[in-house]
């Protein structure tokens, strides 16, 4: 009989899996470039679930693809997110003193180097991801589809569109309508181009690639709402970031706008249609459906 299925065990092999090929990325040595590789190295490994990179994965081995075909996807949207935190923390946005567990980056750097820490995690993302696509000519068509859609959710389309909604909604009682644009933009569609860009260098079919897309999405939709949650009754140690920040600068979340019980009941409805997206699945999408289960349980 087959083992039954750790969700944990798989965590963790997968966790450790990107932390060493983060690691790779970073192993040139020091140089001019070392102080801004200091600061973007600090902020990439301070710990952090590695969420995006494992849904990568995941989504690839769901429809037979493997862990390796999907790494550098993985790291990407690893880099890609850890700027969007640096920045996210910084003091013209929602000025954050503790991240992973540290004291976030500009405490630690300065303001200007906490930018270009972001802005060369950013970069980098893209610089791996073509240079991917160059280096294995059978797979650059793959690479390049993957690049499309992670920018496309990385930009102004997508998380820099949330974050500005999210800006601009501080202080002020928004629609659901509009909560519900930040929390997909800022945070749902880089989830979502996560397990697509899996499927795409798997070579997902259609169909399967855009019922990746409705579990992506609704998954990464309620990971910000438990995110929201987590601010309001979640422990600061355990999460490695301040709880309360959301209410001391007036920011649009779902707790704040529907109250604790309702907001609680739209994420297990959204994990409910994310798991139906994915119900003609085989096996081999079993992490898939723990992921969806534990990002509306999690504690961090
Ligand atoms: C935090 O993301 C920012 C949000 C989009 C809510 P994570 O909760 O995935 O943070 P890490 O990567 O584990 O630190
Ligand atoms: C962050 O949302 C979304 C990002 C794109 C980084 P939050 O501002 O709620 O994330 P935390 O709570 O600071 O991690
Ligand atoms: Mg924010
Ligand atoms: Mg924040
Ligand atoms: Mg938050």
């Amino acid at each position: 009989m087959p083992e039954p299925f750790s969700l944990s065990a798989y965590l963790s092999e997968k966790r450790s899996a990107v932390e060493k090929a983060l690691a790779d990325i970073f192993r040139e040595p020091g140089g001019p470039a070392s102080r801004i590789r200091e600061a973007m190295s600090y902020s990439l490994f301070a710990g952090g679930k590695r969420l995006r990179p494992i849904l990568c994965i995941a989504a690839a081995e769901a429809v037979g693809g493997t862990q390796s075909q999907t790494m550098p996807a993985a790291c990407a949207l690893e880099l890609i997110h850890t700027y969007s935190l640096i920045h996210d923390d910084l003091p013209g946005m929602d000025d954050d003193d503790l991240r992973r567990g540290l004291s976030t980056n500009h405490k630690v750097f300065g303001i200007g180097a906490a930018i270009l820490a972001g802005d060369g995690l950013l970069t980098e993302a893209f610089r791996l991801l073509a240079g991917k696509g160059l280096s294995m000519p059978d797979s650059a068509p793959a690479f390049i589809r993957a690049m499309a859609i992670i920018a496309e959710a990385a930009g102004y389309l997508g998380m820099v569109g949330g974050q500005m909604a999210d800006l601009d909604a501080e202080g002020k009682v928004v629609s659901l309508e509009t909560l519900s644009f930040i929390h997909t933009h800022k945070t749902a569609d880089l989830i979502a181009a996560s397990v697509k860009a899996g499927a795409v260098l798997a070579n997902a079919d259609k169909p399967a690639f855009d019922s990746l897309g409705d579990y992506g999405i609704n998954i990464g939709l309620a990971f910000q709402i438990r995110d929201d949650l987590l601010d309001v009754e979640g422990d600061a140690n355990a999460m490695g970031k301040s709880t309360g920040s959301d209410n001391k600068r007036g920011k649009a979340t779902y707790p704040a706008l529907l109250g604790l019980d309702r907001s609680k009941e739209i994420q297990r409805n959204l994990v409910e249609k994310a798991l139906k997206s994915i119900a003609a699945f085989d096996y081999r999408a079993q992490p898939l459906r723990a992921i969806a289960a534990y990002i509306i349980e999690r504690k961090s």
